[in-house]
């Protein structure tokens, strides 16, 4: 049991300890980001007085040797040895919530602060090891975890802690925003797909990313430092992107609008949030629709100060590792070395989706009544209909439409979609996605 008494003895002596530099920085896992990061820490000269790389920890080590680290860093596979050196600081660049879950607790526990860039760890376990940072006067600090260089992790805590934030809307996965960006009404998802595996942007198996677990994880974590409240990833609604067609980049065009993943999360008060990821049409206006590539874009709304965005490299070595090595100078300054992560992350409650315009795209073996059939049972759950969109050119067994929605109730939707689906014209299964308005701040969510 930690007493009072003890908790502050320990976090004056971690104070002291953060005056002693150069921070002594452990390194776990020397891969695509830990290697950067030791490239970072090694080059920059300006940094060697207040970091030290003492330890480079991986499997297999003896693969990993490099000739540009100092003699001086042992190169080790046993965690043990690591943590019996007492370094200041775990740099955690291993990923995945087995083994790291542990050796960060290990760490956090004996004093030494930790850096990672573990999405899935700080989504998962954040606000316990949060506490326990803050109980033995150390901390935890995860800028990368959330698009990779782009400081929002930071830009929210220290930038806009003098506003009161509402909401906050992101493309969080370059994967994803590479595919939509690059789909054209003949551009196919797959060739895209092929192509961002060869340019390195996407996984062998790109499930996570398309499949939206990815950017919920993220999106979970900017919850937790937007309104202090942690959603479970697993409650966050998601869409894939797998079935967007070329088909729905030709009409979300003739709307004016084009498909992005976007994540979202709103702060309704009392600790409900609502949560969305999935492919959405937005108005090709919107900055949204302009970030295009493996970029990420991140929209933070705040009651006072309005809209503020974020954009930048959301992966790869270097940009992410800027963003551990950001981390580490933070714990150099006694200034950022907060007691605590701001205040525990309480459990959020998931809230049901605000009233939203939807698009409605079906694929029909052509015959008369159709479209009396769907408006009919849309009319039936109190929902009207916005347009119809019908281009030529189809084969009649396989004909594509679209009809658009006014802002609907979505269990309302997901009622009258059920009855619609049950018709014998469909050659496909319908594929329903959010269509926002307006743009930027004023996107309506
Ligand atoms: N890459 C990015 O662009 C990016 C961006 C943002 C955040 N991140 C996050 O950064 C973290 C690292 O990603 P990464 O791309 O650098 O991965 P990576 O290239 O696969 O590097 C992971 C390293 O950890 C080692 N490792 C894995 N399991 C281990 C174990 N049980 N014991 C010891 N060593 C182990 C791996 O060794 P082997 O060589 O034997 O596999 C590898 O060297 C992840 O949490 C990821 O989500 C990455």
């Amino acid at each position: 049991m930690t007493t009072k008494g003890s908790q502050s003895t320990t976090k004056a002596k971690s104070k002291q300890t953060a005056g002693q530099l150069p921070l002594r920085v452990a390194i776990l896992g020397f891969g695509t980001v830990g290697q950067s990061v030791a490239r970072i820490i090694v080059e920059r000269t300006d940094l060697a007085e207040s970091l030290q790389l003492t330890h480079i920890f991986n499997r297999n080590v003896s693969r990993k040797r490099v000739d540009w680290t100092p003699e001086s860093v042992v190169w080790t596979e046993k965690i043990e040895e690591v943590l019996a050196a007492s370094p200041d600081v775990i740099v955690e660049t291993v990923g995945g919530v087995k083994g790291t879950y542990e050796w960060v607790q290990q760490a956090l526990s004996q004093g030494a602060s930790v850096v990672t860039a573990n999405k899935l760890l700080m989504a998962a376990h954040a606000p316990e090891l949060i506490s326990l940072a803050s109980v033995h006067g150390s901390q935890i600090r995860f800028e990368a975890a959330v698009a990779g260089g782009v400081p929002i992790i930071d830009g929210i805590r220290f930038g806009l802690a003098g506003d009161q934030l509402s909401r906050v809307v992101g493309i969080l996965n370059g994967t994803c925003n590479f595919i939509l960006s690059r789909m054209t009404s003949t551009e196919s998802m797959s060739a895209v797909l092929e192509e961002a595996q060869r340019l390195g942007y996407a996984e062998a198996d790109p499930s996570s990313d398309i499949d939206g677990h990815d950017a919920a994880a993220k999106l979970v974590l900017l919850a937790g430092v937007s309104f202090r409240r942690h959603l479970k990833a697993s409650v966050v609604p998601t869409m894939s992107i797998r079935r967007i067609d070329n088909v729905d980049c030709l009409y979300a065009s003739r709307l004016g609008r084009t498909i992005r993943q976007l994540s979202i999360v709103e702060s309704m008060g009392n600790g409900h949030l609502q949560a969305f990821v999935g492919p959405v049409l937005v108005p090709q206006e919107s900055s949204f629709a302009l970030n295009k590539g493996a970029q990420n874009f991140v929209m933070v709304v705040g009651r006072y100060g309005g809209a503020k965005s974020f954009s930048g490299e959301g992966a790869g070595g270097n940009p992410t590792a800027t963003a551990v090595v950001s981390d580490l100078v933070a714990l150099t300054k006694e200034e950022r070395n907060a007691d605590t992560f701001d205040g525990a992350w309480l459990p959020g409650t998931l809230a049901p989706p605000p009233l939203r315009s939807y698009y409605l795209r079906f694929v029909v073996n052509d015959q008369s009544g159709i479209l009396a059939s769907i408006t009919t049972s849309l009319a039936r759950y109190g929902i009207n209909v916005d347009a119809v969109l019908q281009e030529p050119g189809f084969p009649k067994d396989r004909l594509p439409f679209v009809v658009t929605v006014e802002p609907c109730e979505d269990t309302a939707l997901e009622e009258a979609m059920r009855v619609i689906e049950r018709e014998d014209f469909h050659a496909e299964v319908p594929l329903v996605m959010p269509l926002l308005h307006g743009s930027n701040d004023a996107l309506a969510v």
